[in-house]
């Protein structure tokens, strides 16, 4: 398919781009032009005409380009409010099948004060900053052409991504060089907690929305999830390592053995509904990571 992504020269569109350019045929958007050989448009998304032609042609949009911080809110509103709705304008009147709007999971709520936990797609939204209320408005955006114009759109409401050292370009772990800390706290809410750890995963998420042929429209929220349930909140805030030992057994003595001290843990997230109707779950659960690493050990 051809896939037009935008915001393919930021943190994540560089390192989804290549990759996903082994399933599909991928052309760049950005204002900016990526280090690598990628078909690319030089484009400003807060431009319709332009966008409009950029976009034809094309497939499936999967749509990073944002901002991420800005000097003022009408910035924000600019690129990712305004430009969002021009991709899905264009979208529809060029034909394009889907768009993959890249949300976060900032766009419903930070987490530290949600009614309930886990955090799932059903959250009831309400947006901390600009840039989060940008992002939910993009989401909206996406519900309405769908809702009014039978456009496919997919939102993915990322956790995040910051990719950990040491992966190879399958997703697997490379265990003479993982920063094994900073990895497996990302489960347990350490660091950018629960964000994307590689780019192999960031692109399994993408490339099932992409080639969905089933749903058309919905809302997914994408990152580590963990298995905690509604009523370990207060445990996992007083006691996390007691519960962790519920859910992992050994993981007290692995997370001391690896130095991470494990911290409350305030919030999670429930990340099954990917797993279920896109098929996507990032390659590595904890349990895998405690198994491997043993496994290793005694080599
Ligand atoms: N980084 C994260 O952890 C994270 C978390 C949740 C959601 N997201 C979402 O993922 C997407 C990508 O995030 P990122 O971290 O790669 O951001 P980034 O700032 O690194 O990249 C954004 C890209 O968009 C481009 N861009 C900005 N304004 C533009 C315009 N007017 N026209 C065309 N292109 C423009 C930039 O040049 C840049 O290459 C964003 O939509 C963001 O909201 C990111």
């Amino acid at each position: 398919m051809k896939i037009l992504l935008t915001g393919g020269a930021g943190d994540l569109g560089r390192d989804l781009g290549p990759l996903l350019a082994r399933y599909h045929d991928v052309k760049v958007l950005d204002i900016k032009k990526p280090d690598n050989d990628l078909e690319f448009v030089s484009c400003d998304i807060s431009k319709s005409e332009d966008v409009e032609q950029a976009t034809k042609g094309v497939d499936v949009i999967t749509h990073l380009a944002a901002l991420i911080s800005a000097d003022t809110s009408t910035q924000f509103i600019d690129v990712n409010t305004k430009g969002t709705c021009n991709i899905l304008e264009a979208a529809l009147k060029n034909g394009v099948k889907k768009v993959v709007y890249a949300s976060s999971v900032w766009a419903a709520s930070r987490g530290l004060s949600v009614p309930y936990l886990p955090i799932d797609e059903n959250i009831p939204c309400q947006p901390e900053g600009m840039y989060d209320i940008t992002k939910r408005m993009g989401e909206e955006f996406c519900e309405y052409f769908y809702r009014m114009y039978g456009l496919n759109t997919m939102i993915l409401r990322l956790c995040g991504y910051y990719p950990v050292e040491g992966f190879s370009s399958e997703g697997d772990i490379l265990w003479d060089k993982i920063d094994l800390p900073e990895f497996a706290g990302r489960f347990v809410g350490t660091g950018p907690a629960f964000k994307l750890t590689n780019a192999w995963d960031l692109t399994q998420a993408f490339k099932a929305a992409i080639e969905d042929e089933k749903i058309q429209h919905d809302v997914f929220i994408i990152g580590l999830g963990a298995p905690f349930m509604r009523e370990d909140a207060e445990g996992l805030k007083n006691m996390p390592l007691a519960v962790l030992e519920k859910y992992y057994p050994g993981a007290s003595e692995f997370f001391k053995e690896i130095g991470v001290d494990v911290p409350e843990i305030r919030f999670w997230y429930n990340t099954e509904k990917a797993k279920k109707h896109l098929g996507f779950s990032p390659k590595f659960a904890l349990q895998d990571v405690m198994k491997q690493y043993y496994e290793n050990k005694e080599k």
